[in-house]
């Protein structure tokens, strides 16, 4: 028996909104059957979370509570993302009892004329169904579904982040937040128009994205629900490099962890497609590196080619349908950081003020938020240098940190440098 436990689902094309980074707008605009999603469920038998998801927006299915409903009669849990447009008091009803647990709504700019601008819809309606969905769901005494956001961050709107989180905060929303940069691979850049591509958000820019709102990406007590959305969970089942593996199990929040060994996709997880087609993940398009095809090939056949991959990127390789994904690249460059090269270590360590204990201290106060990610995003940026002085100067450079004010922020990076023997104390 396959023990695949996480499957992604795409519903359908179809959409309401013109979303100008969408690739779902160039597709094929068609459905799912019933009849294939339910050939998908039975091939699964070990299936414990799916996220219905893909190029379209999965409320216009038809048959989209249906699904839902089977899914939940065989004790699966259901994600959702959506566009927020549908939520009639009808549709909120079905939500609320077809099982779904954990639902993120898309938006990238709190402002109504940008949101307008970027997807083609309007923000004050979606406003509206996201309280009263809130309303429904809160007037049953009902924990589920979680609500939250999902942000994809664009340069345009990268600033604009704290806002999303007043808004969030303001409505009352518990699902969590999550965050991701316009996708960089071919089958998306292809469809992007000029301008769209200016809105790619640097490696510089995201990390000091991450930097600046750790603190609002973490969360505070009261605004998070227990309840994982499907990639929390799936992340959450990763394996992570070990010598980050105590301080992961400390992690607070795995939606933002980076320190993996191995995609969490290729590891867990699969894509199937409105026609049945099945790829390692949803940013994997193109029929020519499918995995294979429900009804047509072996579920063991998909995932030996899956295994490859896997295998590929272990090796701190790029399969050749991963190009220019994010976490392809930041896995393989990090798996080829910690080849046997032998560390190089700094000839006079300058820490100022810093020293292994306060950094520790600080550490186990939970002064420093998210850190994994933080020191993950510094190292990029400070690859070649071996000093604290050297790093401290080249993120003041870069960032314009004030470091009175700032240095806790980059003590994470000092101890990650220091736990690789990169510098000594
Ligand atoms: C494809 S949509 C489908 C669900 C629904 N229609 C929606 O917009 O939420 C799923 C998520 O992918 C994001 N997305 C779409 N195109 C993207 C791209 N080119 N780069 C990064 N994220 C993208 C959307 O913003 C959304 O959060
Ligand atoms: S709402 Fe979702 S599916 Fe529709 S155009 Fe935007 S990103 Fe694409
Ligand atoms: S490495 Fe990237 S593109 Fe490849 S399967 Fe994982 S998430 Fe998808």
């Amino acid at each position: 028996m396959n023990s695949v436990k996480f499957l992604q689902i795409e519903p359908t094309t179809r959409c309401n909104f013109t979303c100008k980074f969408c690739c779902g707008r160039y597709m094929e605009q068609s459905d799912i059957s019933f009849e294939t999603f339910e050939k998908i469920i039975n091939e699964f038998p070990e299936l414990q979370h799916i996220e219905l998801q893909g190029e379209g927006e999965p409320l216009l299915h038809p048959q989209f509570f249906d699904m839902a409903k089977l899914a939940q009669s065989r004790g699966i849990r259901i994600s959702m993302i959506t566009n927020g447009s549908m939520f009639t008091s009808q549709r909120i009803d079905k939500i609320l009892e077809c099982g779904i647990e954990a639902l993120q709504i898309s938006i990238e700019s709190p402002k109504p004329k940008d949101f307008y601008e970027i997807r083609g819809g309007k923000l004050e309606k979606v406003i509206d169904g996201i309280k009263a969905l809130l309303k429904a769901r809160n007037d049953r005494g009902q924990k589920y579904p979680a609500v939250g956001f999902a942000v994809t961050v664009l340069n345009r709107t990268k600033e604009m982040f704290p806002l999303i989180v007043d808004l969030y905060k303001q409505l009352g929303m518990d699902g969590k937040m999550s965050v991701q940069p316009l996708n960089l691979m071919e089958s998306y850049t292809r469809i992007y128009g000029e301008a769209m591509s200016q809105e790619f958000v640097s490696k510089e820019d995201q990390a000091l994205f991450l930097l600046k709102y750790a603190e609002f990406l973490q969360f505070y007590k009261g605004f998070k629900s227990n309840i994982k959305h499907f990639y929390e969970e799936l992340v959450s089942n990763a394996e992570f490099l070990p010598f980050l593996e105590e301080k992961a199990n400390k992690a607070a929040n795995t939606a933002f962890r980076t320190d993996f060994r191995s995609c969490p996709w290729l590891d867990g997880a699969l894509y199937v497609d409105r026609n049945g087609v099945i790829t390692p993940c949803c940013s994997i398009k193109d029929e020519k590196n499918a995995l294979g095809k429900i009804g047509e090939n072996s579920i063991d056949e998909i995932l030996q080619n899956r295994s490859k991959m896997r295998e590929q990127v272990r090796g701190g390789i790029v399969p050749e349908p991963c190009r220019k994904c994010a976490l392809a690249e930041l896995i393989t460059s990090r798996l080829s950081s910690l080849l046997p090269k032998k560390p190089q270590l700094a000839e006079t360590p300058s820490f100022g003020k810093f020293n292994k204990s306060n950094v520790l201290e600080n550490l186990d106060s939970g002064v420093i938020s998210n850190k994994d990610i933080i020191s993950e995003s510094i190292l990029e940026l400070c690859d070649g240098e071996t000093t604290c002085s050297g790093i401290i100067d080249k993120l003041s450079q870069r960032w314009k940190l004030n470091m009175d004010e700032g240095q806790v922020k980059i003590l994470p990076v000092i101890e990650e440098l220091i736990c690789r023997e990169v510098i000594s104390v």
